[in-house]
Parts: structure tokens; C-alpha cells; sequence
């Protein structure tokens, strides 16, 4: 089977995960969302009540399987999607992605599912470190602003009421961690296409990025 990858990165709320799910679905690629991986690490450590800090209680990945599937993160064949997308989650996440046993896990994983066929995988390091050979990469971003009111929406539809102000506040902490760590920062590959969202709706975004597969796939 044919193999083409593409790599989407950018910052927390740009748009990654909406964007690829609609590529996917137009072009037929699979989508991987890697974010949802490290997600799901956080939920399951803080369901066991670990020691978040130290970095030995994260051996419990050796047990466990985590899958992302259909457009949804699986714990152990248990479907997760919807507990991963918590405040709680999502305050821990850059924490936990910073450790080196984690990421060393979640990349070894990403890498085998992206080996064959026609993937789009999505997250904070994909461009520069896990499909470094991606014959796409995008780098989606948009203001902090426009990030954080895309998320408000997303979760009142999904019947959440969370106040603006502390997203906006989430966003900006994940984002400064998730750049600064040590370790495969978030940082735009330097082949990578860079589209700033800020003023642009999913479909447009959408439009423009399948333009550059469709391009290079030909
Ligand atoms: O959907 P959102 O943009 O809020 O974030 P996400 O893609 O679900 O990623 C959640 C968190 O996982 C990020 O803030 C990073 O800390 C971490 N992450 C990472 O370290 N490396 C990746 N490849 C993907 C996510």
C-alpha cells in the first residue's frame, strides 16, 4: 500500500485536530491525533492518583494499550474520548508530555501506525521529530484570542460552560510549556507550510491544505 504522510503542528486550539478530521474525510487519509495520546496518559495517571512529578510513575505504560481509532482515543479498548477533553486533563497534559519516558512511548507508537498507508497526523512535534520525512507539514496557527474563543465555542456545544477568561489563561500556560520544554518543543519544522488561521474559517483552512496534498500526492 501506498505511504503518504502528513504532519500538522501548531499551538493548543488552532484548529489541528477539526482540520484534519475534515481532510480525512474529504481525501480518505487516516487521522491520528497525538495529542489525544498524551491526553489519555494524563487521564490514566490521574485516575490511578500518581505522583504526576515524577516521572517512574509513568511505567504503568508498559501495561497498557492506547489506541487512536475512528477519531477517537481508546484506553485499554475502553473509548475515552469524551474524559480526556477535561479542564483537569488539559492543566496536567503539558506536564506530563514533558517527560522523556512518555515521549519516548508516544513516539514509538506514532511512528509504527504513520509506516503505512495515508495518514495525517496531528500534534506538537510531528513535523520535527516523529515523520521528520512527511511529504506534507503544515503549521497551523492563529492569535491566543481567536484560539481561545474557538475553544469556548467548541465546549458550550458540547454543553460545557467554562468561563473564557481561565481558557484563555490554560491556553497561554500550555502553550509557553509545551514551547519551552526541553524535549521536542513545539516548534515550526523549518520545511513546513506556515497558515495563520486567525482570519479564516474550517472550511477555507480545510480547502487550502487538501489544495497542497492533492498538489503533491499527483
Ligand atoms: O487540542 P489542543 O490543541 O488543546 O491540544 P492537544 O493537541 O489535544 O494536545 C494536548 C497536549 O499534549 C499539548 O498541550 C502538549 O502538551 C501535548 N502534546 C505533545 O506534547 N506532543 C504532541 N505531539 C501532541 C500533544
Amino acid at each position: 500500500m501506498r505511504n503518504f504522510q502528513v504532519a500538522i503542528d501548531g499551538p493548543a486550539g488552532s484548529g489541528k485536530s477539526t482540520i484534519s478530521q475534515k481532510i480525512c474525510a474529504k481525501l480518505g487519509f487516516t487521522h491520528i491525533d497525538t495529542g489525544a495520546m498524551y491526553r489519555a496518559v494524563t487521564l490514566e495517571a490521574l485516575n490511578r492518583n500518581l505522583d504526576l512529578n515524577n516521572e517512574d510513575s509513568y511505567k504503568f505504560l508498559e501495561d497498557v494499550v492506547i489506541e487512536y481509532k475512528d477519531d477517537k482515543i481508546f484506553l485499554n479498548g475502553i473509548d475515552v474520548d469524551d474524559e480526556i477533553r477535561s479542564q483537569r486533563v488539559a492543566n496536567n497534559v503539558s506536564l506530563v508530555s514533558s517527560f522523556p519516558y512518555v515521549r519516548k512511548k508516544m513516539v514509538e507508537i506514532q511512528k509504527k501506525v504513520a509506516e503505512t498507508g495515508l495518514v495525517v497526523m496531528d500534534g506538537r512535534d510531528i513535523g520535527t521529530v516523529v515523520l521528520p520525512n512527511a511529504q506534507v507539514k503544515i503549521f497551523l496557527t492563529a492569535s491566543v484570542e481567536e484560539r481561545a474563543k474557538r475553544r469556548h465555542k467548541e465546549n458550550k456545544l458540547k454543553g460545557k460552560n467554562e468561563n473564557y477568561e481561565e481558557i484563555l489563561n490554560s491556553i497561554k500556560t500550555r502553550d509557553y510549556k509545551d514551547s519551552t520544554r526541553e524535549l521536542n518543543p513545539l516548534k515550526q519544522a523549518a520545511d513546513a507550510i506556515l497558515l495563520d488561521t486567525t482570519n479564516m474559517n474550517i472550511d477555507e483552512v480545510a480547502g487550502a491544505i487538501a489544495g497542497i496534498i492533492s498538489e503533491r500526492l499527483n
